[in-house]
């Protein structure tokens, strides 16, 4: 099959297009034709070598974890999909990733695809939604009527976590930059501040939750706005827990997992209208080191993905 690997950790140059043996499947497992991926900062922090101690990376290895394909074939053990049907999922960040012609996925990671968006749509959900629900439902146990402040609202996570806050009742407040400010309100924040123009630190009090996906001191500032008792969840690293005693908030990271049950919930969201999917820009699998490249520069709005077939 066709794949984009690398060989070793490094820059963009070692983002190779080659020819590969199809994956190996287990008895439990799907092996899934992939029509499109979607592109995350994990992909290149990745390719760079980001964790590469807690990983036992394998090389060549194979990047991009959001998929969305037809199931090609299926282990012994597997009754809930057959071959042909649609399906997304987050695939395990631990094995080989999606670009790729072939990936292959325990079942219980993969949904069905939302049956109102495309398959390139579908292939822009999994990693970002489940990361915003984790984030604001399991670790921050965000409640209706309670303040929340989103930080990157525009980007990949900060589109969903909006959109999954509003659906759940909360006031939502979200950091963009002035390009991005029409955009974050069609994801129905009810309040943007230009990060750009304005210290948000200054503005926001008394919040129950933060959101943060930047780190630095947009965390640090972020434990301002926060009420005592309230919470901070962060999709990077938890910086200072003696910030966090200063202010009696409580300070959670966590490492988003596949959960094909939580994105058929997703999926069941898209297709009553509720969630919108917004794919910024589409690239061909030869041209992921493009598409990494954009990622990196921290721009995105929505998601990008890579059409494979
Ligand atoms: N822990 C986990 O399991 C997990 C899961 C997913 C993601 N992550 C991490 O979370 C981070 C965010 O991921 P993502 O996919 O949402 O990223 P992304 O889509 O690449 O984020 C891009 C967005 O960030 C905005 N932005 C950049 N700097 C900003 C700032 N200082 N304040 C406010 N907005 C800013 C940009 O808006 P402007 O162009 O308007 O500036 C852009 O729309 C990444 O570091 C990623 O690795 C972790």
């Amino acid at each position: 099959m066709k794949a984009v690997t690398i060989h070793e950790y490094g820059g963009p140059d070692e983002l190779t297009y080659e020819e590969i043996p199809v994956p190996e499947y287990g008895p439990g497992e799907i092996l899934v034709r992939v029509h499109a991926t979607g592109i995350n900062p994990v992909d290149w922090k990745t390719r760079e070598g980001y964790n590469k101690e807690r990983r036992n990376t394998k090389f060549p290895l194979i990047l991009g974890w959001d998929v969305a394909g037809a199931v090609a074939e299926t282990g012994s053990l597997v009754s809930r999909f057959k071959t042909g049907d649609l399906i997304f999922a987050m695939a395990d960040m631990t094995r080989n990733g999606a670009e790729a012609e072939y990936v292959v996925l325990k079942t219980d990671a993969a949904a069905r695809v939302p049956a109102t968006i495309s398959l390139e749509q579908s292939a822009a959900v999994p990693l970002a939604a489940l990361t915003a629900w984790m984030m604001l439902f399991d670790k921050a146990n965000l409640q209706p009527g309670q303040h929340i402040l989103i930080h990157a609202a525009s980007g990949g996570v900060g589109s969903f976590a909006v959109q999954l806050a509003k659906i759940a009742g909360a006031y939502v407040a979200g950091t963009t930059s002035e390009a991005n400010i029409d955009y974050v309100k069609s994801l129905g924040a009810d309040e943007i501040i230009n990060y750009k123009a304005e210290d948000f630190s200054g503005r926001l009090k008394d919040y129950d939750v933060v959101l943060d996906t930047i780190g630095g001191e947009t965390q640090k500032k972020s434990f301002k706005v926060l009420k005592r008792d309230g919470t901070l969840v962060t999709t990077v690293k938890p910086q200072d827990e003696n910030l966090a005693k200063e202010y009696s908030v409580r300070l959670q990271g966590g490492l988003v997992m596949p959960n094909g049950a939580r994105l058929q919930e997703i999926a069941g969201l898209i297709d009553e209208g509720k969630i919108k999917v917004h794919v910024e820009k589409e690239f061909g699998l030869k041209e992921v080191r493009v598409a990494q490249e954009y990622s990196q520069s921290g721009k995105v709005r929505g998601k990008l993905i890579v059409k494979v077939q």
